[in-house]
């Protein structure tokens, strides 16, 4: 059996992606399955968490017992949910995957293609930063932890991202995972690193998802008592 380490805390965890619609039949979407998210809920509400989890779209997932669900499509309405639920929370575990743009204009019917007239250019407006807002917000011991997914290049690697973002988000924890070539999304395994705000690095060895998730909770777990 799982420690019921958790009895008391009261969690929001986001998951899957958000769809941002260009017309009434077409949306700018990511490939987010929603399943490290889910599994943060699930293991969560068997160590004994209150759990909120707040989903976006994913592939079909089984509900995790013992969590309250609500769902959203836009990143948007995930900013509203997700806010109105931190009201309440001692943790935050942004784990969904918000698209950082939307189209400009949403068009009131369906965009039609024609022959007498160019082809349409879709222009995108930036969407607010829902991690950025819960940091300038956070209630007095609210530890919020954010997600990042980063690929190394001539700017510097995977590490170095992760460190730039952790500073730059001001989230107590970052969950960073490489990916590229196949990892991380739409597949069950997971690997990556733990950054902690006071600069604390632990490696996170492939496994599970629900073994990542574990090791989340055990860094948010020990945060809470320090
Ligand atoms: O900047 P980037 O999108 O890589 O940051 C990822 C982290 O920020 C994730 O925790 C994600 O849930 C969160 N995020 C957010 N709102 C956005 C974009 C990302 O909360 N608009």
């Amino acid at each position: 059996a799982l420690p019921r380490d958790l009895e008391g805390l009261r969690v929001v965890v986001s998951a899957g992606g958000t769809r941002e619609p260009l017309d009434p039949v077409r949306y700018l979407g990511n490939r987010s399955s929603g399943k490290q998210g889910y599994a943060l809920a699930r293991v969560a509400a068997q160590r004994g968490a209150e759990v909120t989890l707040v989903a976006g779209h994913t592939v079909e997932l089984p509900e995790p017992a013992g969590a309250v669900l609500r769902r959203v499509s836009t990143a948007e309405q995930m900013r509203e949910v997700v806010h109105e639920a931190a009201k309440e929370a001692d943790v935050v575990v942004m784990a969904a995957a918000v698209a950082d743009f939307r189209p400009a204009n949403l068009s009131g019917h369906k965009i039609k293609k024609t022959d007498d007239q160019p082809d349409p250019v879709i222009t995108l407006s930036r969407n607010p930063d829902i991690l950025a807002e819960l940091v300038t917000n956070r209630l007095p011991g609210q530890v919020i932890v954010g997600f990042a997914a980063e690929t190394g290049d001539e700017r510097g690697s995977v590490l170095d991202h992760g460190r730039a973002k952790l500073r730059r988000k001001g989230c107590d924890l970052l969950v960073l995972n490489a990916v590229g070539d196949g990892r991380a999304f739409e597949v069950e395994e997971n690997a990556g690193w733990l950054l902690a705000a006071d600069g604390t690095e632990r490696p996170i060895p492939l496994g599970s998802k629900a073994q990542l998730a574990a090791a989340v909770w055990d860094a948010v777990g020990e945060f809470i008592r320090h």
